[in-house]
């Protein structure tokens, strides 16, 4: 079945009221907001990329279980398959945290990870498939926004003050550069051009 933005904005804003903490709701809606933008500029389909955006960390609104390897990556697909949509929609709850088809390449730390369990096996060879635009798309928006847009210098440094140090986080970091760098060539100007409101969150 296929998703709308407007049926992902309902999902999300049904889980506003379930859960503790709704900031990941304000950021879905930044991350899709976003990608529609980054989309309409590529002469892509806007709605499919706000439906992915919004539906992204909907994983979370399930509680936390530290012993769930990738736990909202992994609920988030789960939920979105449960609900009968299509593998594209619930592909992003899994493949947004990921950059260059690498498990490793996250902005979080995988020095305890269980890598025997079964969630790590699928989630490594589930990024494998190929990323189409528009997953890479909302790759870009997660690394730009919390519950507002910023540039991914000023995200990283959140992301660092949040999530701290590690092996991977210099891998992280030249993948997400190189990520703004390939939107930058494909629209043949600076990305960040499309959001004048940058500015105004630094
Ligand atoms: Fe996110």
């Amino acid at each position: 079945m296929k998703l709308t933005s407007k049926k992902a904005l309902e999902i999300l804003e049904n889980t506003r009221k379930e859960v503790d903490n709704d900031h990941f709701i304000n950021h879905s809606i930044c991350v899709g907001n976003t990608a529609s933008v980054i989309a309409k500029a590529l002469n892509l389909d806007e709605d499919y990329a706000k439906t992915l955006g919004y539906i992204h960390d909907i994983g979370k609104k399930v509680k936390y279980n530290e012993n769930e390897v990738f736990h909202h990556e992994v609920c988030g697909y789960n939920y979105i398959k449960s609900l009968g949509y299509d593998e594209e929609y619930a592909g992003i709850c899994i493949k947004h945290s990921f950059l260059n088809n690498d498990v490793e390449c996250t902005s979080k730390s995988r020095e305890t990870i269980d890598k025997t369990s079964a969630n790590y096996e699928f989630v490594k060879n589930y990024i494998k498939k190929e990323y189409t635009i528009y997953e890479k798309i909302i790759n870009l928006c997660d690394l730009m926004c919390t519950d507002k847009v910023l540039t991914v210098d000023k995200r990283m440094i959140d992301l660092l003050l949040r999530h701290g140090v590690y092996d991977t986080t210099h891998y992280h970091i030249v993948e997400t550069c190189k990520l703004k760098k390939y939107f930058d060539s494909l629209l043949d100007y600076n990305l960040y051009d499309l959001f004048p409101e940058i500015k105004d969150n630094l």
